[in-house]
Formats: structure tokens, C-alpha cells, sequence
């Protein structure tokens, strides 16, 4: 049997039991780098794309301040934000788009920051019109680079982050920098690992083991290998238009790799972990700009 059989098997299984959806609210993914450009738009969007195919209901948000590009990707131009739903002056449904990949799409905002000045009212609203995507499987979420507020705040809200690396070696070695400060603001994190442009299985293997056994032995921390996607060039060509690649031909090496992703993305599923649904994921996050404003006015 293909990985893509075990995987539509896997999920028809779980479907029939009834787990694929849980009240816990939808599985939110964060999926962020240390390097810029190593591929996060592209595994966010193609990941979800899979699972959207395989019956699932999947969000992709767009974090990625100022490089608002899963819509780009997609040729879509969403008019309002995630920020005017925080601010009241839009609904989720207004700002949600859904795409002919069978994905929805929210775009990203600036400005969070200030976020921890919104009253309890705000927050209530904010929170009541959340919950309505609450019915949702799986929300990705893809940010920038580094090690921003903007970045910081979804990884810490979110119940599970994927760092994506290449094998470049400047990569590496932000993709451990970012563990190593997520690791810092989170005891419990879940990190995953994909390595992207590969020439080889055995490349990526050595690059998961380097990160996975840095991470252990000088962090605590227990990074899980999720998988790799080899070097192919349906990747920019798919980029160029407009296309994500996982439509394009479902079949390319590249697709290939996001199906056997997406097959350990299920298995590595633990629904009891997960936070309370995306209210429980939006107070983690707006907390986390109250204490960072805490803490300012304390150093001041
Ligand atoms: N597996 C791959 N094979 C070939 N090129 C890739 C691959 N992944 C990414 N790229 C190239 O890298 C560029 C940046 O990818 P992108 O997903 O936008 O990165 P990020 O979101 O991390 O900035 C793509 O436009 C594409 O040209
Ligand atoms: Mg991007």
C-alpha cells in the first residue's frame, strides 16, 4: 500500500470512531523557522491542501507580518484581517476566505501589540465569535522567521509548532536558536521537525539527527523528526504561478514528501493535549503580550 492509502486509511478509521473531530476544538499548528525563506508558506499551505483533499476542514492563517504570502501564493487578495476581527470592527466569517483548493484562508495583520489593551468586553465579543470555528480540524498557522513578538506569541499559544530548516548550515543554526528560545518561554512545547530541500533521505536524516540531538542534549528539549521534502523544482515553478504545488501534480516528489508529512502529522496526533479549542489558543496568545507589557512596565 502508497503512503497515500495508509494515510486516507488511517483517517477513515479515525472518522468512523468519531475522533477526528473532538470538542477540544481543532488542532493549531504553528509552523515558523529560524531562517527566512526555507519553505513555511509553502509546507503550510501544501500540508493543508493534503488534509483539505483526505475530507478534512482546514484553516491556513497567514502570520507572516508585511510577507503576507499564503494569499499570494494562492493569487487570492483578502480584504480585511485577523486584526479587525481582534479590534471588533469585522466577524471571523467576514475575514475568512475560502479558496478553490478546498482550504480557507486568514490573513495576517500588525499590531498585535497592542492587543493587551483590549477591554474585557473586546475580549468577550472577540472570544464569542472565535468559538464559531471551533467545529474546524486542523488551523496552521505560518509565521515569519526569528525570534519576534509577532512569531513568539502563535508559538506559544499554539499546541504544536513545526520548525521547518534547510540543510544550510546557517539555517541549522537559527532553526536551534529558535528551539532553544522557545524552549525558554514554554516548558511544554511539542517541536517537530521538517527538513526541506533535500538532495537526499540520508541528508535530511543527518540534519534531523544533528537538530533533534542538540536539542536533547543541551536544551532538554525532545524535538520530533516529522519527515523531509526533496530539492524539485515544481517548488518555484508552482510559486511563479500562483499555484501551490500539491495541486499542481499531487504526485511530485515534493507532493510525495507532504503525504508521508501529513501520514506521521496523524499518528502524532494526541487530541487530550490540546488547549480549549481556539479561545483557550487566543487568551494563551493575548496573554502573552499582557505579560510582555507586565514586565516592560516593571523594567521601566
Ligand atoms: N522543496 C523545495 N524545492 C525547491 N525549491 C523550494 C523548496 N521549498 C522552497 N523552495 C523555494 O524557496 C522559496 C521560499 O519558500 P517559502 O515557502 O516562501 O519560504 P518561507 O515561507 O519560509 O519564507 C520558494 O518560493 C521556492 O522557490
Ligand atoms: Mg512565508
Amino acid at each position: 500500500m502508497d503512503q497515500a492509502e495508509t494515510l486516507l486509511k488511517i483517517m477513515k478509521e479515525k472518522q468512523s470512531k468519531g475522533t477526528t473531530k473532538s470538542h477540544a476544538g481543532p488542532r493549531i499548528i504553528t509552523i515558523s523557522s529560524g531562517k527566512g525563506g526555507v519553505g513555511k508558506t509553502n509546507v503550510s499551505t501544501n500540508l493543508a491542501i493534503n488534509m483539505a483533499k483526505l475530507g478534512k476542514e482546514v484553516v491556513v492563517m497567514d502570520a507572516d507580518l508585511g510577507l503576507a504570502n499564503v494569499n499570494v501564493m494562492l493569487g487570492i487578495i483578502p480584504k480585511y484581517n485577523l486584526y479587525n476581527v481582534l479590534k471588533g470592527q469585522k466577524t471571523i466569517s467576514e475575514v475568512i476566505t475560502d479558496t478553490p483548493e478546498g482550504i480557507k484562508i486568514i490573513a495576517g495583520a500588525s499590531g498585535f501589540s497592542q492587543l493587551a489593551d483590549l477591554n474585557h468586553e473586546q475580549k468577550a465579543n472577540f472570544v464569542r465569535d472565535i468559538e464559531k470555528l471551533d467545529s474546524v480540524d486542523v488551523v496552521f498557522i505560518d509565521t515569519g522567521a526569528g525570534i519576534s513578538d509577532n512569531v513568539l506569541s502563535f508559538v506559544v499559544a499554539a499546541d504544536e509548532v513545526i520548525i521547518v530548516t534547510t540543510p544550510e548550515p546557517t539555517a541549522i543554526t537559527d532553526a536551534y536558536g529558535i528551539i532553544k528560545t522557545i524552549a525558554s518561554k514554554k516548558i511544554e512545547s511539542n517541536i517537530k521537525l521538517i527538513v526541506n530541500r533535500v538532495q537526499s533521505e540520508n541528508e535530511a536524516n543527518k540534519v534531523a539527527e544533528r537538530v533533534i540531538n542538540i536539542a536533547n542534549q543541551f536544551l532538554g528539549v525532545k524535538v520530533e523528526n516529522l519527515g523531509f521534502i526533496y530539492e524539485d523544482s515544481i517548488v518555484s515553478k508552482s510559486v511563479i504561478k500562483q499555484r501551490p504545488f500539491f495541486e499542481v501534480d499531487p504526485k511530485s516528489k515534493a507532493s510525495l514528501c507532504i503525504t508521508d508529512i501529513c501520514l506521521r502529522l496523524e499518528q502524532l496526533d494526541v487530541p487530550h493535549q490540546r488547549k480549549k479549542g481556539l479561545a483557550g489558543f487566543f487568551s494563551s496568545f493575548l496573554n502573552y503580550y499582557k505579560e510582555k507589557k507586565h514586565n516592560e512596565l516593571e523594567y521601566e
